[in-house]
């Protein structure tokens, strides 16, 4: 009896042990001080960008970076930022410049977010970097010299972007989306839209449907990820067919006076 009880309490160790390893936490501990405080804001920022005062501002539909960058990007396979900082500056063929993880960030504000890419250096700049910096604090530095993208970014599926079929795509968004996102697509609740005026707009990665395939594989349906290769080109080319903002660089640059600021609390010394 004293045995069973001892394996028993053995047992329940073991499964806590696991349960522990699976989640996602970061190992590192918040630096001390203010670069705490601000790890920790890039953080909420990431999380609640739409509806944060200082975020709001530059967000221009319903979703958060985290809508997209599942637990805050600490979810290992969805849009993942564990290690994300160690590939930057990196080389993009989009802009055509080594660009810095402040850049990738500020850019994503343009496209997926639909809104204004707020001032590089200014609080919300910073304290996203310093957070996504933070979950990388634990890998050695290599830079990225083809694209922007770190380790863990999405890979793209084995199966040709020419079979998507946007009907089979009705079929199984109907079936394992709409119950969450609604019907037409406008979501509910914490369930963001996903056309439409208030979802990503025609810059953003997702816009293009082999890439939404890809990172539908590893994240929708939420909680119990289970789409084929096909199904998920097919729900994306779906989803990609209906409206959704169009993307016009020059309505999402702030004035030039806007675009960076002097990186210090006190411009005067
Ligand atoms: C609509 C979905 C969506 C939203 C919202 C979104 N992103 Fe992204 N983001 C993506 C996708 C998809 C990629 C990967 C693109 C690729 O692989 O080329 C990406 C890439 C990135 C990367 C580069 C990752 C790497 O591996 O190097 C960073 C950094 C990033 N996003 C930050 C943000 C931040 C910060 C926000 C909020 C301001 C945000 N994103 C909002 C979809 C989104
Ligand atoms: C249990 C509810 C649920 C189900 C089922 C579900 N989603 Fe989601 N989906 C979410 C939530 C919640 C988010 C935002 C993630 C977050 O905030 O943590 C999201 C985010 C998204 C996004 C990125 C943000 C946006 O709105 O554009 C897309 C695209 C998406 N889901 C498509 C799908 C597709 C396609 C399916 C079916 C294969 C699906 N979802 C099934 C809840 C769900």
């Amino acid at each position: 009896m004293r045995t069973s009880a001892a394996a028993l309490g053995g047992l329940i160790a073991i499964a806590i042990a696991i349960l522990g390893a699976s989640k996602t936490e970061p190992e590192q501990a918040l630096p001390p001080g203010p670069l705490g405080d601000v790890v920790r804001l890039g953080e909420k920022l990431v999380r609640e960008t739409a509806t944060h005062p200082l975020s709001k501002p530059y967000v221009g539909n319903a979703l958060n970076c985290g809508s997209c960058h599942l637990d805050g990007g600490q979810d290992p396979k969805a849009g993942t930022f564990l290690g994300t900082a160690t590939a930057y500056p990196a080389y993009s063929p989009r802009e055509g410049r080594v660009i810095t993880l402040e850049d990738r960030i500020l850019n994503c504000f343009m496209r997926s977010c639909n809104g204004v890419r707020p001032p590089l250096g200014g609080e919300v700049s910073v304290a996203m970097a310093a957070y996504i910096t933070w979950l990388s604090g634990d890998r050695p530095v290599a830079m990225n010299p083809s694209r922007p993208a770190g380790p863990g970014a999405i890979k793209p599926l084995g199966v040709d972007a020419a079979s998507a079929d946007p009907e089979r795509g009705r079929a199984v968004y109907a079936e394992k989306c709409a119950d969450c996102h609604a019907a037409n697509g406008q979501g509910r609740k914490a369930n963001p839209p996903v056309w439409g005026d208030r979802s990503y707009n025609q810059g953003a990665g997702l816009a293009q449907a082999p890439q939404l395939a890809a990172w539908l594989k590893v994240a929708m349906p939420l909680d119990d990820p289970d789409l084929t290769d096909q199904e998920a080109l097919d729900v994306a080319a779906f989803i990609n067919s209906h409206d959704r903002p169009a993307f016009r660089l020059e309505d999402h640059l702030p004035p030039p006076a806007k675009l960076g600021e002097y990186n210090a609390a006190d411009a005067s010394r």
